[in-house]
């Protein structure tokens, strides 16, 4: 599309129920409105380095962390050129696994698929199997934690556990509509960079990405001696290290934002968050199975994204299209070819079950169910 189509001043706004972005509370907005400050100022240190440092408390993680300008999908670039010299292991069961391949091939990297159905989850003894029976190394394993496009959990805890046999073989886990809505134990399962995007269950607006990055994930990259400019864990670390700051003008609207967001993160709290979403995905789940069925293999369903099948075949665009004019509400087709035959509910970030309780009920009187 390339002909102008003017922003307006009065659209109605819509309750987000889709895979991300997700509702964002109006005091986190509202922080967003303070006065400009330069990139190289003392108080530039302190929302960085309170937005970091909070970030490793809600997580539990003694890993680094970093905080860029930019989304999730820039950790797909920056841990293949971190981590990776020749060959990457991709475990795909869905779109978005497929595009963490495209990405490392687009850097030119050989990639191997270790390919699902979309609905199946990966099996960690199945990525054991093929380290064991490829006659190349794998420099990289690149997992997703959540495939928003077919709404499975894989089980990365399992899957990082068995790498951690392959301490030559880094473990890095796009986790962008995941994290912090869905409890992971990062430094248990040596999982070397986990990476979310903000507007996701993360509940802030869209513009920064996070990623979690372990001591050997670094000093990889230090002895491989090439990496990303922009998402480079040595240049990212070092400079947070040195002055408390990022390499580059961050969005600081965005991280006024985020530091607003990840107080009330820290006083819920990573178990209690991981609770309300499991509570969530339990009454969607109970939701489909009395009107529709789950998509995803039973057991690894998503505790932020339902993926739901058609079973009754209503027409999903327009059941989408009369929801959000009737009731303001938002939620998603399924992707790409499974566009009709499904449809996708965003239960993250600050939703509760209550929330998501009207989108269903909304649901119900459009669709008649
Ligand atoms: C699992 C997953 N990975 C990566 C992305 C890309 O995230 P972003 O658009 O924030 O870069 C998405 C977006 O929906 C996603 O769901």
């Amino acid at each position: 599309m390339t002909k102008k189509r003017e922003y307006r001043d009065d659209y109605d706004d819509k309750t987000l129920y889709i895979p991300g972005p997700t509702e964002v509370r109006d005091d986190v907005i509202e922080a967003m409105t303070e006065s400009t400050f330069g990139h190289r100022m003392d108080r530039m240190t302190d929302l960085y380095t309170t937005i970091v440092e909070d970030t490793k408390e809600f997580l539990g993680t003694d890993n680094e962390v970093v905080i860029l300008t930019g989304s999730g999908t820039e950790f797909w670039e920056a841990t293949t050129l971190n981590l990776v010299d020749e060959h990457v292991l991709v475990p795909t069961c869905g779109a978005f696994s497929e595009r963490y391949a495209n990405v490392a091939e687009r850097l030119g990297k050989t990639v191997h698929r270790l390919e699902y159905e979309w609905g199946e989850a990966v099996k960690p003894e199945d990525v054991r199997e093929a380290i064991e029976s490829a006659d190349v190394h794998y420099d990289m394993v690149a997992g997703v934690m959540n495939e928003s496009s077919t709404g499975v959990r894989n089980p990365i805890e399992e899957i990082g556990d068995v790498l951690s046999e392959y301490p030559d073989t880094y473990f890095a886990v796009d986790a962008v509509s995941s994290l912090g809505g869905d409890y992971v134990d990062i430094d248990e399962h040596g999982i070397d960079a986990i990476f979310a995007s903000t507007q996701k269950a993360f509940a802030m607006p869209p513009g920064l990405a996070v990623c979690v990055v372990s001591d050997d994930a670094y000093d990889r990259e230090v002895e491989k001696g090439d990496s990303s400019w922009y998402g480079g864990f040595r240049r990212t670390i070092d400079y947070y290290d040195r002055k408390g700051q990022t390499h580059s003008t961050p969005a600081i609207p965005i991280m006024l934002a985020y530091r607003k967001q990840m107080k009330r993160m820290l006083d819920e709290g990573h178990r209690a968050r991981d609770e309300r979403h499991r509570e969530m995905m339990e009454y969607v789940h109970d939701w489909a199975d009395e009107h529709f069925a789950m998509f995803p293999e039973e057991g690894y369903e998503s505790q932020t994204v339902a993926c739901i099948e058609n079973t009754r075949g209503i027409d999903v665009a327009a059941t989408i299209e009369e929801v959000s004019e009737e009731y303001d509400m938002a939620f998603s087709n399924g992707y790409g070819d499974i566009g009709e035959e499904t449809f996708r509910i965003g239960h993250m970030g600050e939703h509760t079950v209550e929330s998501v309780k009207e989108l269903t009920d909304a649901i119900e009187d459009v669709a008649d169910l």
